[in-house]
């Protein structure tokens, strides 16, 4: 037996223990072994089909069982919500977060830099980074407020969800639906990394227009686990994020017991590396929409709530052009991350870790050296390499934490400095 199924969105049946899964119906009047039917709903009972989600779920103990949540303050800097104050309009930059404390699982090494909407309007994205050394044991973790897209970008994670087990290491991505528990595990001792987390309408595959049927991120490249539980009777600390706000209560019992499950609301992961990437072949830079991974629609077609992009390894072959990123100002606003390398269009002060945001409207593009170099390179065949940047654009203005406003490099602006000015015919 694998361990993932492939594809993106399939209905999966699968069973952790030979005939767990009721055959037939969702909810028997005595389901196997006594188990519990529960469904879970990432979508109203009444979308459209090709949008309806939702998985059943056969547990040990239903999670109606729990104690009152109480608030849980030990994760500091983990959705504290965002600035009251009026925002300015500059590009920002941010080095990575410092080094956590020993002890600091996943949970409470997350700092939240950037959010927009409120979790209750069910729109919006929080870009979060992480930092942790320990594993999360006798805790688990669910987020009602949205999916989670896990960006690894140092370390390991191992994902041990309701549903199933995932293991990623940077360069590749994992998502974790809203509503269902996890708990993480760092193999290499330590880890770092990127979550967005998605409020809105559920990610999915970019519309592919006249690409084709093929192109970007296939389906069938993304894989989901098989049904996995744990049988742990002893307390466990289950802390969930609710509208903005993190609470805890304790379970006598592990809540990662779903000993099988069908349907189509599911964590996954999926390897960026086979990101089939498509650009020019003859002139000028494709808008960075042709590097889209994930879509969450808003209400308004074609204006995302969130794009997850990447900006992988690539030929750059463009004839008569100016090749890395242009300048641009945007109605969209745009948070950026590094996995690995450097981005093309900043020569230096964006590490791997950072985040950068080009907000609602900012003049942006490339920095005075990486233009320098680009308006003087051959054009000749050029492949980029060794890098893995992102972007989780939104068409929602991004506000900050206290955090992010205090740990923004200072100088960011100056890398559009100095630019020559143009030489008009007299
Ligand atoms: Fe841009």
């Amino acid at each position: 037996m694998t361990d993932y199924l492939p594809g993106f969105g399939n209905h999966v049946s699968t069973e952790a223990v030979p005939g767990a899964l009721p055959i037939g119906r969702n909810s028997p009047q005595r389901p196997p072994f006594g188990l519990y039917a529960e469904q879970l709903s990432g979508t109203a009972f009444t979308a459209p089909r090709h949008e309806n989600r939702r998985s059943w779920l056969y547990r040990m103990r239903p999670s109606a069982e729990h104690p009152p949540f109480r608030r849980y303050d030990g994760a500091p800097r983990f959705a504290p919500g965002t600035s009251a104050e009026p925002l300015a309009p500059n590009r920002l930059r941010w080095d990575p977060i410092a080094a956590p404390a020993p002890g600091t699982d996943l949970i409470d090494g997350l700092t939240t830099m950037l959010a927009n909407r409120d979790p209750a309007s069910l729109e919006g994205v929080a870009v979060h980074v992480y930092a942790a050394n320990r594993d999360m044991v006798d805790r688990v973790f669910v987020d009602t407020d949205g999916e989670l897209l896990f960006v690894p970008q140092a370390g390991q994670v191992e994902l041990l969800t309701e549903l199933g087990r995932i293991v990623i290491a940077p360069g590749q991505i994992a998502l974790v639906p809203r509503g269902v528990r996890f708990r993480a595990l760092l193999p290499d001792g330590e880890a770092r990394g990127y979550v967005a987390e998605n409020h809105g309408s559920l990610f999915r595959l970019p519309d592919l227009g006249p690409i084709g049927a093929n192109g970007l991120a296939n389906p069938r490249d993304f894989e989901t686990p098989v049904a996995w539980y744990e049988d742990v009777d002893r307390p466990t600390v289950l802390i969930q994020k609710y509208l903005g706000a993190l609470w805890q209560t304790t379970l006598d019992h592990s809540p990662l017991d779903v000993v099988a499950w069908h349907g189509n609301l599911a964590p996954w992961r999926y390897d960026l590396a086979r990101f089939n990437t498509i650009n020019t072949v003859s002139f000028d830079h494709p808008d960075p929409s042709i590097f889209t991974v994930l879509t969450s629609p808003s209400d308004v077609p074609g204006r995302a709530n969130a794009d997850f992009v990447i900006f992988p390894p690539r030929w750059m072959v463009a004839e008569g052009t100016f090749r890395p990123p242009w300048f641009h100002r945007n109605v969209m606003s745009e948070a950026m991350g590094l996995i690995h390398g450097a981005y093309d269009a900043k020569a230096e002060g964006f590490a791997p870790g950072g985040l950068s945001l080009h907000n609602l409207m900012s003049g942006h593009g490339p920095d005075v050296a990486s233009w320098e170099k680009a308006s003087a390179a051959a054009l000749t065949p050029h492949r980029i390499e060794g890098t893995m940047a992102f972007m989780v654009e939104s068409c929602w203005p991004y506000r900050l934490t206290a955090h992010a406003r205090d740990h923004a490099q200072p100088d960011y602006d100056a890398v559009w400095n100095g630019f020559p000015k143009a030489e008009l015919p007299r």
